[in-house]
């Protein structure tokens, strides 16, 4: 936990003032300042996108917005520890900036025994933040197109999570998950949203379906099961009740961008963005990260992973980057045999073949999104317009 970097976003209207903070940090090998900026606005902007573990706002010469944006920031960002900074100013600034909600007070030129005292704050205010959520971690495995292999992704990636997972089928008119895990569901997510309002561990042991220990399967509406009235405030508590009782949840979405699709898009901890290698698809999942773009997704939480890849297909994983202009998380080879084998016999993959290579890239993607990084990871910072950022 406090071995993830320190993510730092800067406001500060004065150069010197910017280049002091900057030192100081690169002295610190915990901190990594992400972007920074004299304006308000966009720094308000990046906070909310980069949710950095803390913000070092400079009081600077305009105090009253300085001021104001650490009121902002503290009521609409509690992710990230505001820290107020200034080189000479009133114990009254300081206080003012304190009672706003700035968790710290940063006096500048730095100080290098000052800065490690912050930061040993901010990461004690982010482990608070951490333990108080304690919640699973839910991934969406989603593919804005049919047939790209969502569905086989997402039953493997569970299968191949290393904790209690439950993976949540919310094709709700012809889910199919049942098939890929070999079940036979009693129950359905249509049980659990009868129980708005009163759903708790309880209610959802009892409607999920057991494959393993540590494998459940909460699946998609039966026939006789009433669709329409499954709204997308219900499909809000039950996420949030399944991350109350599961270490991970996966889930398998419709393919389009629905009120019940956005709704769990926006709950989850990060996006696999599923395509394979064929222009149709490759354009949705361009559109994809437009929408993503526009609804406020910061990147980081995207990954892209291309489905039935083959060295035969002219399209190269570069081009595919180049389009969408997003690296490639991981690439599953195609291998219909193997892959259709595994669907008719029920058993996921990575637990039947698990030396094919499919599943071993399955394994490896599994690893690097949930042993190895934490949600909103290894985001670049943008460039656009971090003017004080030479990089
Ligand atoms: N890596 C692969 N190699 C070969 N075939 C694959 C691969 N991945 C998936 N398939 C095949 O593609 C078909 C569609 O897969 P799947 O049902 O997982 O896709 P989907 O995106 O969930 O589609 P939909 O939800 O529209 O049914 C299946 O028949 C499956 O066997
Ligand atoms: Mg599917």
């Amino acid at each position: 936990m406090t071995s993830q970097p320190v993510t730092l976003v800067v406001l500060s209207t004065d150069l010197e003032n910017f280049n002091d903070i900057r030192a100081a940090m690169a002295s610190d090998p915990r901190a990594r300042i992400l972007s920074g900026g004299n304006d308000v606005e966009q720094v308000f902007e990046e906070v909310s996108r980069h949710q950095p573990s803390a913000a070092i706002i400079n009081l600077g010469r305009n105090a009253e917005q300085a001021i104001g944006l650490i009121r902002r920031l503290t009521a609409e960002c509690p992710g990230t520890a505001v820290i107020s900074a200034a080189r000479e100013t009133s114990a009254d600034l300081i206080l003012q900036s304190l009672r706003s909600g700035a968790k710290e007070f940063l006096r500048l030129p730095v100080d290098p025994d000052e800065l490690r005292t912050v930061i040993d704050r901010i990461c004690d205010y982010r482990q608070g933040r951490e333990e108080a959520k304690k919640r699973g971690r839910m991934t969406a495995v989603f593919s804005s197109k049919g047939g790209c292999g969502a569905s086989f992704i997402a039953a493997n990636l569970a299968a191949s999570a290393p904790a209690r997972t439950v993976l949540v089928d919310l094709n709700l008119e012809a889910g199919d998950l049942p098939l890929f895990l070999g079940l036979n569901p009693k129950h359905s997510i249509a049980d659990l949203v009868e129980r708005h309002g009163r759903i708790d561990e309880r209610v959802v042991t009892a409607f999920v379906t057991p494959h393993s220990d540590g494998l459940h399967l909460l699946a998609a509406p039966r026939e006789v099961d009433p669709v329409e009235k499954i709204r997308p405030e219900h499909v809000l508590e039950a996420l949030e009740r399944l991350t109350e009782s599961y270490d991970h949840v996966v889930l398998d979405p419709q393919h389009t961008f629905d009120p019940i699709t956005l709704t769990a898009l926006d709950q989850a901890d990060e996006i696999v963005l599923v395509l394979s290698l064929d222009l149709a698809a490759i354009r949705s999942a361009r559109r994809s990260l437009q929408i993503f773009d526009r609804v406020g997704y910061p990147r980081s939480k995207v990954r892209v992973v291309v489905n039935r890849w083959s060295k035969r297909v002219d399209l190269g994983l570069a081009q595919v980057e180049e389009f969408l202009e997003e690296p490639v998380f991981g690439s599953i080879l195609s291998d219909y045999e193997v892959v259709v084998g595994s669907i008719n016999m029920g058993t996921p993959l990575v637990l039947s073949n698990p030396r094919s290579k499919i599943a071993r890239e399955i394994h490896r993607i599994s690893r690097a999104l949930w042993t190895e990084t934490a949600p909103g990871e290894g985001e670049k910072p943008r460039r656009s317009w971090n003017f004080f950022l030479k990089r």
